[in-house]
């Protein structure tokens, strides 16, 4: 067994409106500062260890719908919260690593020591293609990614930095403040494919993996624990969608109405597929195991009695998922229920939890 912390758990912040159906008539669409910065503060007291603050500059189910942006968020939710990590997700083509970095330190000392990055390479092309910007093909882009979490990694750190490859130049450039309370925010990188696991061995903290069974999630972690990399060992975080009921049937009920609900979001999702780079692997794993929630959602097999659900978060601690991050609908009620019935559990379960 690998030895980790945890098991912690997260919520991502509604940036898209929903994480479910968008005609659930108890979790109507909203994608507000207003009910993120709501949501977020209910997490915090309700013992929640993190929340996941996607980056998208359109919504990837209609241009027409609102989305969040991530870094503004982000900075209002470090101002705002006390001991919740923040984590933004940033895709390298839109922000110069320096600037990137300059602002992640930014929100670092607003948060007091709680900013962690997720860096995620893109697969929605019109939000890039549309605003002029670039969209390399896939293992390009990764070799985008790759300079510039470098540089990146190297500022939050606080050394001064030279860097000379196939797209930055930088030259002998030191951000102040550095860090106050720590080495440097936390480094997390989202995407499965073979350069996105080099990635995350060799310049992340924590890999994050798309929700889907334990017996792949486990071939996952064997797959990034085993790369080249320097220092502490990479930790293992899982997206996942949570239906749990007081007994199976229960939740297996409200699995049927949820997927009743997402019929009507047809023609959204074939929107979201057809712009998606068909050589994204995330999309492939996502076509084989159909979900409620993105990142694999419900593939996770976090539905079932309050007892199942504990007992699987267990398995998946067991095999060395540190961090879960959470997805419900409607999102309010079911983050609470999670914790009042869900929590205990897990604790009961690992009584070094929570
Ligand atoms: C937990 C998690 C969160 C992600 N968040 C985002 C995001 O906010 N924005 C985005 O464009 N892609 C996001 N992604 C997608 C990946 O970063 C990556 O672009 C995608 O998986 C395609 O790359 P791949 O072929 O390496 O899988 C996320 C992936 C994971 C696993």
């Amino acid at each position: 067994m690998i030895r980790i912390a945890g098991p912690r758990f997260g919520v991502w912040t509604p940036v898209y409106g929903t994480w479910g159906a968008t005609t659930h008539p108890e979790d109507p669409f909203d994608a507000s500062w207003e009910r993120a910065k709501r949501l977020v503060l209910s997490a915090e007291k309700l013992g929640y260890d993190s929340t996941l603050i996607a980056q998208h500059i359109v919504n990837p189910y209609g241009h027409e719908f609102d989305i969040l942006e991530t870094w503004t968020a982000a900075a209002g939710l470090a101002s705002l919260t006390s001991s919740i990590e923040i984590i933004a997700a940033i895709k390298p083509t839109l922000f110069h690593p320096v600037v990137l970095a300059k602002q992640a330190l930014g929100i670092e000392e607003i948060s007091g020591g709680r900013f962690s990055i997720n860096v995620v390479n893109a697969w929605y092309k019109p939000e890039l293609l549309q605003s002029g910007i670039p969209f390399a093909e896939h293992d390009e882009r990764y070799i985008y990614g790759t300079e510039w979490l470098t540089i990146v990694r190297s500022l939050l750190s606080g050394e001064k930095t030279s860097f000379e490859g196939k797209y930055f130049h930088v030259d002998g450039i030191e951000l102040n403040p550095k860090p106050k309370t720590r080495q440097r925010p936390a480094i997390y990188v989202g995407g499965e494919s073979e350069p996105a696991r080099d990635l995350a061995a060799g310049l992340g903290d924590v890999w994050f993996i798309n929700g889907q069974p334990l017996e792949n999630v486990e071939r996952l972690i064997r797959s990034v624990a085993g790369r080249k990399r320097e220092g502490v060992p990479v930790r293992f975080g899982l997206s996942a969608f949570v239906i749990a009921r007081e007994t199976e049937e229960e939740a297996q009920a409200e699995l049927a109405k949820a997927w009743e609900y997402a019929k009507a979001d047809q023609p959204l999702n074939e929107q979201l597929f057809g712009h998606a780079d068909q050589k994204a692997v995330m999309f492939q794993t996502i076509a084989k195991y159909p979900a409620i929630g993105t990142n694999g959602g419900t593939a996770a097999g976090l539905v079932g009695s309050y007892d199942q659900v504990a007992e699987r978060i267990a398995a998946f601690h067991e095999i060395g998922v540190e961090l879960f991050m959470l997805q419900f609908q409607p999102l309010e009620s079911e983050l609470e229920r999670f914790a009042r019935e869900v929590f205990p559990r897990v604790r009961s379960l690992n009584p070094v939890a929570l």
